[in-house]
């Protein structure tokens, strides 16, 4: 009870959203025809709106983790789905979740390589086939919903399946981040403004921490105090360790970017409204040595215990923390999902560290056993030339660094843009509140009349098929 009035309290975005949770067989390869096996993906469905008749189906594409945390998270659709008398359908992806071919086997080098982008879709457009019972005419007509990675395959959803969904919001998606596309510190550039929006004090003590950590690290009496003050699971032992801290600090400052809404959120890590206000609060004026230490101790305890259950600072767990569980994603972005990130220390808060796509891949070939191919992914999909795509929504958060690789101008009539001013990572999905600023309620408004417009051609062609 009383977990429930605080939440109330801090106007936390907590939704019991119901469903079913159900599985569906799909074809390990639905691209070749010599691995004839099966295994389940899960999709989790709400009918309580459903117009049986004709109501359309508002579906998911899952990106890299348990469906779950994604239902609970896109409240867009959870609450426009009542006025559409839309099933709801989230669908989880394939090697995340409980979806797994080959059990907890299934990341094991001779069983990932049926984790593509490509074999997802094909789930999701075999499922969709079922839920419009296999009808040569479906009725039913289908939106797809997305974000980040999501929202990517969102819209190669509707490039690819045209003929399964009539349009797709694919929102916070990145999907000209490619090799050659975008410069490499794109991300990294936009971390930084974000955090000097809140305050441009914060950005320079980020920046002056990082020869002082390495000072401290190397001297075992100062370490030790490192340690203790920043509540560190691990001591730092070695320059590996020390790198580890380093990139489990950048890879923090980044999340908070990502996740700078405007709520309380758990969405990837228990978080306060405005996290990277928050945090800039312990970095507000020019802070040197141990003070400027201990105010970044201070946004390590914010980021890993806000909600007071870890005891010490994980730094060795790396950037996964645990409400994604998205492990496979690294094997995704060792084949075709290569986002070259890089920092230069100039134009952003970090060390400088360049992308090198020699090592990369050899790391990639030393976990996986498999070389990236950089190029596959804007040949598959096109990249920004969406020219002969229709029906998409590309919507955007400026405050999102993902927003580096995102589609900002429209590119014809059908295929649009959503800028969202003071918007983090994919807002628009989110469950709304009352602290959601106007341009998200405008970009709302918009996907509504993008979705009435899809629904509307779908219906007058469905009433004149042939
Ligand atoms: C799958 O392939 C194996 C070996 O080629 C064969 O024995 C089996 O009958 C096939 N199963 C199905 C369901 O087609
Ligand atoms: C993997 O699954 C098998 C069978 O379900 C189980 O016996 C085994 O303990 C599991 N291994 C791990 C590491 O979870
Ligand atoms: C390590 O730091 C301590 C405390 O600042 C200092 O007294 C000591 O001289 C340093 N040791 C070395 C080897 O630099
Ligand atoms: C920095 O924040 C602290 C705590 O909120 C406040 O007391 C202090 O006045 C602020 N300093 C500046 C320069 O704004
Ligand atoms: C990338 O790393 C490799 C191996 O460490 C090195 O030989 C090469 O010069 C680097 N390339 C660039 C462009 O920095």
């Amino acid at each position: 009870m009383w977990s429930f009035l605080l939440l109330l309290y801090l106007g936390s975005v907590q939704c019991d959203y119901k469903y079913d949770t159900k599985y569906f067989k799909v074809p390990l390869d639905h691209f070749g025809f010599q691995r004839n096996e099966t295994f389940n993906i899960k999709y989790l469905e709400n009918d309580e709106n459903w117009d049986r008749g004709s109501g359309p189906i508002f579906f998911y594409t899952g990106n890299e983790g348990q469906i779950e945390l994604f239902a609970k998270h896109t409240g867009f659709m959870w609450e426009i789905a009542p006025n559409y008398r839309a099933k709801i359908v989230f669908a989880e992806h394939r090697y995340y979740g409980s979806s797994m071919p080959f059990g907890n086997k299934s990341l094991d080098n001779e069983h990932i390589g049926y984790l593509t982008a490509a074999q997802a879709l094909a789930d999701y457009a075999k499922l969709i086939d079922y839920l419009q019972g296999g009808a040569l005419h479906p009725r039913y007509p289908v939106i797809a919903f997305g974000g980040s990675y999501g929202g990517m395959l969102a819209a190669y959803f509707r490039m690819k399946y045209p003929h399964v969904v009539v349009g797709a919001i694919a929102a916070s998606a990145p999907v000209h981040m490619y090799p050659g596309m975008v410069p490499c510190d794109v991300f990294s550039r936009i971390v930084t403004s974000s955090f000097k929006i809140a305050n441009a004090k914060c950005v320079e003590n980020v920046k002056h921490s990082w020869p002082l950590i390495r000072k401290y690290v190397a001297n075992a009496t100062t370490s030790e105090w490192l340690h203790k003050t920043w509540k560190l699971c691990d001591p730092i032992k070695d320059g590996k360790d020390t790198d580890t801290l380093i990139q489990f600090l950048q890879s923090m400052y980044e999340t908070l970017a990502m996740v700078n809404y405007p709520f309380p959120s758990d969405f990837l890590v228990s978080l306060p409204a405005q996290p990277v206000r928050v945090v800039c609060q312990f970095l507000n004026e020019s802070l040197t040595d141990e003070k400027l230490l201990e105010g970044i101790g201070k946004v390590l305890q914010t980021f890993t215990n806000y909600d007071g259950k870890s005891s010490c600072v994980d730094y060795k767990k790396g950037s996964d923390y645990g409400n994604l569980d998205a492990s496979g994603w690294d094997y995704q972005a060792c084949t075709e999902m290569i986002m070259p990130m890089c920092t230069t220390g100039k134009d952003d808060m970090f060390e400088p560290s360049p992308w090198n796509f020699t090592t990369y891949s050899e790391d990639c070939h030393k976990k996986y056993n498999v070389y990236p191919r950089p190029d596959s992914a804007r040949i598959e999909y096109g990249g920004d030339r969406l020219q002969a795509a229709s029906n998409i929504v590309f919507s955007n958060g400026l405050l999102d660094p993902w927003v580096g690789g995102g589609i900002l101008n429209s590119i014809s009539k059908s295929v649009t843009t959503v800028v969202i001013i003071d918007g983090a990572h994919h807002l628009d999905l989110m469950p709304s509140t009352q602290s959601d600023p106007a341009s998200v309620q405008m970009a709302r408004s918009i996907h509504r009349q993008n979705i009435d417009k899809w629904i509307r051609e779908f219906r007058e062609q469905w009433r004149t098929k042939p």
